[in-house]
């Protein structure tokens, strides 16, 4: 049994995670490649034409490979025959040499070609995965709103993988294995037509049995690759959520979850071993009876001298070479069709284009003094479903603008809008003038400040993160930002400062501390924009008291749009706008509002009842 046959389950785990999305059932067609296939694998050229001078050079060993495999058997039959039989010690001797030299040459090829074919695929796949990986960076947020994290976490992974057997060694083993069946034929056909017939008989049976197996193998890997797609995301999600697990005591029901999505992939990968339990012996079976029929045959002809005995040992080892390649290419076939499948993914990321990018005229947005206007700006993040209505609103240079309203009611949105994280689909926005689809974006956000309301802290030591929107800041900056918002003795907490190890959860940091963070950031940043949503909405209502002073340094000379979860920080803004379903409903300021009577006053009474009633920080 060759080295490839038998279900590598491990690789299919790899190749597994991330539904097979492939549209025409492969199979249809057995007929080499279907008109998307093609089209897919020629999209791949620009990956591989820097290393075409190398491709040519593994070309050119694989098909040394192919011949030097192809020459043994011949040369075992001169041994016998021009050696052996007539008693010519000088061919036998010649002939032990070539074997050893071919064994040498052989070694030495294959280990060329095996590394070199291997270098250019892992090339190939490295430039894929930073292709891709630069493709997601840059495509909208929109696009990351609406696509599962681990979807595009298992295009770079699983996806990837999946090509990997393909482009390191299944090309080459496709020309080995196609040149070596060819190989064979020709050469029994040229000792000895009639016994090449003979021996080929049990060929229709194995094409037939092989296609078959094929068929039904194949849909059996696809099962494989759906039930460890299912294995792997109830592990992710339980993982991710394993807090609210364990908070409600449901360890059981997803521990049982875990076992049935466990028992359906062990089920599909059952299948895929019988299959090829019956398959593998099968064609052992097959090569057993060709190897008989050779005997039978051959024997009798070389007993009545039509040939002679080398011929039959040279059909004898041909034979071996006959069926091993037919074994290997049917195997990758699988490959071939996940790997198809996988790129079909990994195409349709690249054939997404971001929504949003520089206009052929777009300028350099000069430093601002941050005056912003919107103008009738109408956005749904759905069409037909708006949930920005006709707002026009006017930020003078340096003013504090509070957007207040109900969860739902468009204070995030209207914030991602300024940003230019999504375009209006009516209206402009404009920014010292500028309207903001005709300056670059990396001009904008350089002026640009966002704390979210998830203040996200990336893998690496506190100060990186400190310093993610103004790499070159020093030390004494980060402390004195750190004390400016109260959180200076998040450094004592730290076993190593500003040196300590953090990650995307957290590490070690509470939920406000890591707000917290997120805001020393932005101040570091300096920005002449800042946007401030819920930043301090997990922060207890004492810290929160701290951060008003922080604040008040934070705001000051630069145009800032506050969205508070706590109507206590909002008070001093210059201006408040409620929101309300998407539309503005009242704007002044807090004395003003109050008089009014209206929406904002209501939610003032509201907020005043809850803090006075609940002391504790209701988050
Ligand atoms: N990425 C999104 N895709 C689709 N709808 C969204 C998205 N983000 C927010 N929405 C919807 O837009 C409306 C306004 O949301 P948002 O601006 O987040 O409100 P707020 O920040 O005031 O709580 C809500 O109805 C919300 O469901
Ligand atoms: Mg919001």
């Amino acid at each position: 049994m060759s080295s490839r046959a038998g279900p590598a389950i491990g690789g299919r785990m790899r190749g597994g995670g991330g539904r097979h999305l492939s549209g025409p059932h492969p199979e249809d067609d057995m007929e080499g490649l279907s008109a998307p296939e093609a089209r897919r694998l020629r999209e791949l050229l620009p990956f591989a034409r820097p290393y075409r001078w190398h491709i040519l050079g593994a070309l050119f060993l694989t098909i040394l490979v192919a011949a030097t495999g192809l020459s043994t058997p011949a040369l075992a039959q001169i041994a016998i025959d021009n050696g052996i039989t007539v008693g010519n010690e000088r061919v036998l001797f010649l002939s032990v040499i070539a074997f050893v030299v071919i064994g040498l040459l052989g070694w030495a090829i294959g280990y060329g070609q095996n590394y070199l074919s291997s270098w250019i695929g892992e090339r190939m796949l490295l430039d894929l995965r930073v292709a891709l990986f630069r493709h997601f960076m840059h495509l909208d947020l929109g696009y990351h709103e609406r696509v599962p994290t681990g979807r595009s976490v298992s295009r770079l992974t699983s996806d990837i993988e999946a090509l990997n057997d393909l482009v390191t060694d299944g090309f080459t083993s496709v020309i080995v294995n196609g040149l070596t069946f060819i190989g064979v034929v020709c050469i029994l056909f040229a000792y000895n037509w009639q016994l090449a017939l003979l021996s080929f008989a049990v060929f229709p049976f194995l094409i037939t049995g092989t296609a078959v197996f094929r068929v039904l193998s194949s849909r059996a890997y696809r099962r494989t690759r759906e039930t460890v797609a299912e294995v792997l995301s109830v592990l992710q999600e339980n993982l991710a959520g394993v807090r609210v697990v364990q908070g409600f005591g449901r360890q059981e029901p997803a521990r049982e979850a875990f076992r049935r999505a466990n028992a359906d992939y062990r089920e599909a990968n059952m299948r895929t071993i019988r299959l090829s339990a019956f398959y593998f012996p099968g064609i052992e079976l097959l090569s057993g009876i060709g190897l008989a029929i050779i005997l039978w045959f051959g024997a009798n002809q070389v007993l009545s001298g039509q040939i002679q005995i080398g011929v039959m040992v040279a059909f004898i080892g041909y034979l071996a070479s006959f069926f091993d390649p037919i074994q290997q290419l049917s195997q990758l076939y699988d490959d071939f069709q996940s790997a198809m499948a996988a790129l079909e993914k990994i195409q349709s990321v690249f054939a997404t284009l971001p929504k949003l990018h520089d206009a052929d005229d777009a300028i350099t947005l000069p430093p601002l003094s941050g005056a912003i206007v919107l103008d009738h700006v109408t956005f749904g993040y759905r069409p037909g479903t708006a949930v920005i209505h006709d707002i026009s609103l006017t930020i003078n240079a340096g003013e504090t603008v509070a957007l207040v309203g109900a969860t739902g009611a468009g204070k995030s949105t209207l914030a991602k809008l300024i940003a230019r994280f999504y375009d209006p689909q009516d209206g402009l926005i404009s920014i010292d003038g500028h309207d903001v689809r005709h300056v670059t974006l990396d001009s904008l956000r350089a002026q640009l400040g966002i704390v979210p309301q998830e203040g996200h802290l990336f893998a690496g030591t506190l100060r990186d993160n400190l310093t993610f929107g103004r790499p070159d800041a020093r030390d004494a900056d980060i402390v004195n930002a750190l004390s400016a918002i109260g959180a200076r003795e998040v450094l004592d907490t730290l076993p190593n400062g500003l040196d300590s190890e953090i990650n995307e959860r957290g590490g070690g940091l509470s939920a406000g501390q890591r707000q917290l963070m997120a805001f020393a950031r932005a101040l570091i940043a300096n920005p002449r924009l800042l946007i401030l949503d819920e930043a301090t909405s997990s922060v207890d209502i004492q810290s929160e008291r701290h951060i008003e002073h922080a604040m008040d340094i934070l705001l000051h000379g630069r145009t800032s749009i506050l969205i508070a979860h706590r109507l206590s920080t909002i008070k001093n803004a210059d201006r408040i706008v409620v929101l309300d379903h998407g539309r503005i409903v009242e704007q002044g300021s807090h004395d003003q509002l109050i008089g009014l009577q209206g929406r904002y006053a209501q939610l003032y009474d509201d907020w005043e009842r809850a803090t006075a009633t609940d002391v504790a920080d209701p988050v």
